[in-house]
């Protein structure tokens, strides 16, 4: 069983959704499928397909115009958020401390969190890779987190999007490193997501690779012809 979300970030309309929604419960699938939809669409009833949030707020709740809180999202009904997306950490300065708060937030209203973590293009051409990745784990997972109610997903930012993957050597070597760095954080066996350019044609291949246990989608999670082939491209 490999775990597939999908980030919608910020597209699609409720009537996506529900059209999405209806495309894969036709589906014959063991993976665990979650669609992380903009805060309006939360609240779609979605059968055996679970929903997640992209982002949420670090505070409990308050004067905090325009954020959502982790209860809020509970309140929908989802079970997932995205906490530390590449884009949060570039566009609204999310940082390992406010990754780890925010998801202590999810954590303490009973959301799962996806906490993403990876290396952008300058950090990588500066050989930091593994720096990056060991320290977004370390210092972005709560300390009351188990294995069984967190998610990791490793996102090489430089190739988000971009059209790139990291060869099947870079991508054992993040996941095995996050892996190590789990099991020293007595989290041993907390599913690792692999993501960034992920589509039909390459998710068996990177579902294969060493301590990937699953993918996030971004771009081909958005249509049913682009989703349902990575669904189905492993069991
Ligand atoms: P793409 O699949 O479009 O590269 O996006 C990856 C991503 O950011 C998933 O969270």
């Amino acid at each position: 069983m490999k775990i597939i979300a999908g980030n919608w970030k910020m597209n699609g309309t409720k009537e996506n959704l529900i059209k999405m929604i209806h495309d894969l419960s036709e589906l014959s699938t063991e993976n665990k499928i979650i669609l992380c939809v903009p805060f309006t669409m939360l609240d779609t009833d979605s059968g055996k397909i679970s929903i997640g949030a992209q982002d949420v707020s670090q505070h409990a709740h308050g004067a905090y115009t325009g954020e959502v809180s982790a209860k809020m999202i509970a309140d929908t009904g989802a079970k997932y958020v995205i906490v530390g997306h590449s884009e949060c950490r570039q566009y609204h300065g999310d940082t390992n401390d406010t990754v780890r708060k925010k998801s202590a937030q999810a954590l303490a209203n009973g959301l799962t969190p996806i906490i993403c973590v990876g290396e952008t293009m300058d950090e990588k051409q500066a050989g930091k890779t593994m720096e990056i990745i060991e320290s977004g784990v370390r210092e972005s997972v709560p300390t009351d987190a188990s294995a069984d109610n967190i998610i990791i997903a490793y996102e090489p930012r430089w190739a988000i999007g971009a059209g790139l993957t990291p060869t099947r050597e870079e991508i054992a070597t993040a996941h095995t490193l996050i892996a190590k760095t789990l099991t020293e954080m007595g989290l041993d066996g907390a599913p690792v997501l692999y993501g960034a350019s992920v589509k039909g044609s390459n998710a068996a291949d990177i579902m294969s690779v060493t301590n990937v246990n699953g993918v996030l989608v971004g771009g081909a999670s958005l249509k049913s012809d682009d989703f349902i082939p990575i669904i189905t491209s492993v069991k």
